[in-house]
């Protein structure tokens, strides 16, 4: 079953034989859910769905879990485990199309992008005056990523063609072409060095809220922060007062930590550009992530181990 409607089709990827069950329009709610999952033998699900252990316990039939993201965080993967449900996930098909969407947000950060647009269509622009909407270079400066996986060193090459020095905190060295010239730190020197701070990890127990009043307190008051991985990595109440309050000069963020709903104190922030978690959101990225999803779950009915296991 497929808990949301896809970009695209995947009957074709799925082979025959299999009976799709789907929602009646874009998304299931969370009990059509745990109801729908009871006689699944597969789920394709989406980062919205919370897979928890009692939506496991109501599906007894179910052998694989196909969750239509790179990050599993929704997906309670020592349960499935124990269950023997197979969990996989889409990494490399969108990890282009994130580092882009990150580039774009720290280049809009940068460049007050959001503020611009918004003078521009409130037509409160009055002319090309010298001093308006000043905003920092990119090009030379130093970006900071926190999480050095495929995502964060795609991020480096980009931030490579800028001329930007790129340092990164993670748990272990860099591999890799972005070993050679990337300078693994501790989390605080990279806060305090870097021109752009940018999130790069899995959303853990060891990542929820690393980014907090202490962490921001650290980054320069001319630093961007841009976030595509997890809101629940970053205090947004203390994101929201170091914006306000000038400590550090622009955000742009792309995840919440309860999505949909965005905290009005970002939202009063004109310094922090706001995209809806559209880090994989391009035509290509979004067929294969469904692409994936349809063949996982067609080689383990088939009896064979899909690429891209999660393990607990
Ligand atoms: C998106 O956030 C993903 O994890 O794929």
């Amino acid at each position: 079953m497929v808990s949301s409607r896809l970009s695209v089709d995947v009957r074709a990827w799925l082979g025959d034989g299999v009976e799709i069950v789907a929602p009646a329009g874009q998304a299931m709610t969370r009990d059509e859910l745990l109801s729908a999952v009871r006689d699944a033998d597969a789920l394709i699900c989406l980062l919205t769905d919370r897979i928890d252990e009692a939506l496991l316990a109501a599906a007894p039939r179910l052998r694989v879990v196909a969750n239509h993201a790179v990050g599993v965080d929704n997906v309670a993967l020592a349960a499935a485990a124990a269950r023997g449900i197979v969990v996989t996930n889409t990494p490399d098909v969108l990890t282009e199309a994130t580092a882009d969407l990150t580039f774009a947000l720290a280049l809009a950060a940068a460049r007050r992008l959001g503020e611009g647009e918004r003078l521009v269509r409130s037509g409160g622009w009055r002319g090309w005056e010298p001093g308006q909407l000043l905003g920092a270079d990119l090009w030379g400066r130093t970006i900071g990523l926190v999480g050095l996986g495929r995502i964060g060193r795609a991020v480096a090459r980009r931030a490579r063609g800028f001329d930007m020095r790129v340092c990164y905190a993670a748990p272990r060295d860099a591999v890799g072409d972005v070993a050679a010239w990337a300078t693994r730190v501790p989390l605080d020197v990279l806060l305090a060095e870097a021109d752009v701070v940018s999130l790069h990890c899995p959303l853990t127990d060891a990542t929820r809220g690393l980014i907090g009043r202490r962490e921001l307190a650290l980054m320069k008051p001319s630093a961007i922060f841009v976030n595509t991985a997890r809101g629940a990595c970053v205090d947004e109440g203390a994101l929201a007062e170091a914006l306000a309050a000038g400590t550090i000069a622009g955000a742009g963020l792309d995840v919440f930590a309860d999505e949909p709903r965005v905290p009005e104190a970002l939202l009063a922030q004109d310094r922090a550009v706001l995209t809806p978690h559209i880090g994989s959101a391009t035509h290509t990225a979004r067929a294969r992530m469904a692409e994936l999803c349809a063949r996982a779950v067609r080689a383990v009915l088939a009896g064979q181990r899909p690429d891209h296991v999660v393990r607990a």
